[in-house]
């Protein structure tokens, strides 16, 4: 097992530009054999009040970049977890404890330890001793084979005293390969730029929600005419999948995020033939054109615009394909689909819906009209059907053998 690091700094003063935020990143690479299980890139800064001779004192001070390798880093495997280490300083360690299931893997616990003896950066300290600090309610979470990314900073309290500002965070445990992923899940603080000040109460960490993104809110969109009545309705909860050159990797990622009903704005027109939607978020404007085929009485999804200018985004993506056919429909129905559904509109741009229902023409009532569904839903039901149906077949068929093999002892008792 050993740990390499680096810094991004050397790195930064040759690229110069698009460093804004990979200044203080420190990279870590922890490898068992010739395999790498954990890499982390990642900027951390640390607040900690101590007791002073006469007083209080705070310390703050970032991860050095001249960190210094960990001796406990391990991969871990037969139950005992990969583990990152880092030692700094003089006698300072920060341990990332993770753990995983089928679908993620997680940072279960962050401890830090600290040496009150270290007179540079904790000057008049009165205590002298080791403190160890810890904590393992943490919100720092991906898919599994994907990598985690949280450029925003998120502030985690492990005591009273302490607190951990991580930045700029890249990393990836039980890694299958020994790159980063180039799929992401990325932190919600990272997916609303508008990012909400660290301005919760002292122990939850403003940590972001789970990330992998989790199937996304479903929204409740409608446009209504003129005189007020609704013209287009739709129920859904939208994934964009977006694979866009990384502004802080510098290569191709596929960036999945949720469609905040929360946050977005519907607008659009209807029409007897075609109707458009217009849903806007803060970084993301997403328009879906319905057409009416008077010919076959049919509707569908015939074209979709995307303009995205993510965090992360080297420059705006603007994407749009207006040759499609989704979501076929006859007409004067609603169309629906429950489970999870994607729309693939360019090669670097899909669209994951989920819980889908819609109706953009022949509204009446401001109701959706009976309901026709997706061949993925229908399938969904006939797998029970037929479930019950050959049970239905097979208990027939031991009900009957039964009843001719009563009979046939029967018929033999007669004969004796
Ligand atoms: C790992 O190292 C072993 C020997 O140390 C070598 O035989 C093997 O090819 C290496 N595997 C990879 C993927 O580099
Ligand atoms: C600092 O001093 C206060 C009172 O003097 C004490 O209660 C507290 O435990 C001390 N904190 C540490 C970290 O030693
Ligand atoms: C503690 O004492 C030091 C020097 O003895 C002084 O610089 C510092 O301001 C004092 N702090 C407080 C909180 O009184
Ligand atoms: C994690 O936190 C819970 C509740 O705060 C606590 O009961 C548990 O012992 C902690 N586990 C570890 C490994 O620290
Ligand atoms: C992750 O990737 C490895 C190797 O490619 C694969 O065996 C494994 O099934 C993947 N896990 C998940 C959850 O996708
Ligand atoms: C830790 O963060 C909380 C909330 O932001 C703040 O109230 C507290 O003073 C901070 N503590 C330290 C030691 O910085
Ligand atoms: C959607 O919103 C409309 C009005 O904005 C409301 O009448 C309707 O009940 C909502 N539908 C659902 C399923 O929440
Ligand atoms: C107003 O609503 C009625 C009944 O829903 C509809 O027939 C009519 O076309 C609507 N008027 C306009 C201007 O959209
Ligand atoms: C996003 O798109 C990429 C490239 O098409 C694909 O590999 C990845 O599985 C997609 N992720 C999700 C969650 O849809
Ligand atoms: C957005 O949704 C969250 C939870 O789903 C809720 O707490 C918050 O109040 C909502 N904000 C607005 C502006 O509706
Ligand atoms: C309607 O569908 C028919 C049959 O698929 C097709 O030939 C025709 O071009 C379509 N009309 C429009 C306006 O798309
Ligand atoms: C979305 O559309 C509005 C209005 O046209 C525009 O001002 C905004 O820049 C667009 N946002 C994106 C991310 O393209």
């Amino acid at each position: 097992m050993t740990v390499k690091r680096s810094s991004a700094a050397g790195v930064c003063w040759t690229l110069l530009m698009g460093c804004v935020f990979a200044a203080h990143a420190v990279t870590f690479e922890v490898t068992d054999g010739n395999s790498t299980c954990i890499k982390a890139d990642l900027n951390a800064s640390f607040s900690i009040t101590y007791n002073t001779t006469n007083g209080t004192s705070a310390a703050r001070f970032a991860l050095p970049s001249a960190a210094a390798e960990g001796n406990g880093s391990s991969c871990g495997g037969a139950g005992v977890p990969p583990e990152l280490l880092v030692s700094f300083g003089a006698g300072h360690a920060l341990t990332l404890l993770f753990s995983r299931d089928r679908r993620l893997y997680r940072v279960a616990n962050i401890s830090l330890q600290y040496n009150l003896s270290d007179t540079s950066t904790f000057p008049q300290s009165s205590s002298t001793v080791l403190m160890t600090v810890m904590t393992n309610a943490t919100e720092i979470s991906a898919r599994l084979n994907s990598t985690y990314r949280c450029v925003s900073s998120s502030t985690v309290s492990l005591s009273a005293e302490v607190n951990l500002t991580f930045s700029d965070v890249r990393m990836e445990a039980y890694m299958s390969g020994a790159n980063l992923s180039t799929d992401e899940s990325v932190c919600s603080a990272d997916q609303t730029v508008t990012t909400a000040a660290p301005t919760q109460s002292p122990r939850t960490t403003t940590a972001p929600s789970p990330v992998p993104p989790p199937a996304p809110e479903r929204g409740n969109y409608t446009l209504t005419n003129r005189n007020g009545t609704a013209c287009l309705l739709a129920l859904m909860g939208l994934q964009l999948n977006i694979t866009h050159r990384s502004k802080s990797l510098n290569q191709m990622v596929s960036e999945v995020v949720n469609l905040q009903p929360n946050r977005t704005t519907a607008s659009g027109s209807c029409g007897f033939t075609v109707a458009t939607l217009v849903l806007t978020e803060d970084l993301t404007n997403l328009t879906f054109t319905f057409t009416l085929n008077s010919t076959t009485q049919k509707y569908y999804l015939s074209a979709v615009n995307v303009s995205a200018f993510w965090p992360d985004m080297t420059d705006r993506f603007v994407e749009g394909n207006g040759s499609l056919n989704f979501l076929q429909c006859s007409v004067g129905r609603s169309y629906m689909c429950s489970a999870e559904q994607t729309l693939s509109i360019v090669p670097s741009f899909s669209i994951n819906t989920f819980r889908l229902q819609l109706q953009p023409f022949n509204v009446t009532a401001s109701r959706f009209s009976a309901v026709e569904e997706c061949r993925v839903d229908q399938e969904n039901m006939l797998i029970p059907i037929i479930v019950g149906v050959a049970l239905a077949g097979l208990v027939l068929i031991v009900l009957i053998a039964y009843l001719i093999g009563r009979k046939r002892t029967h018929a033999g008792y007669q004969t004796i």
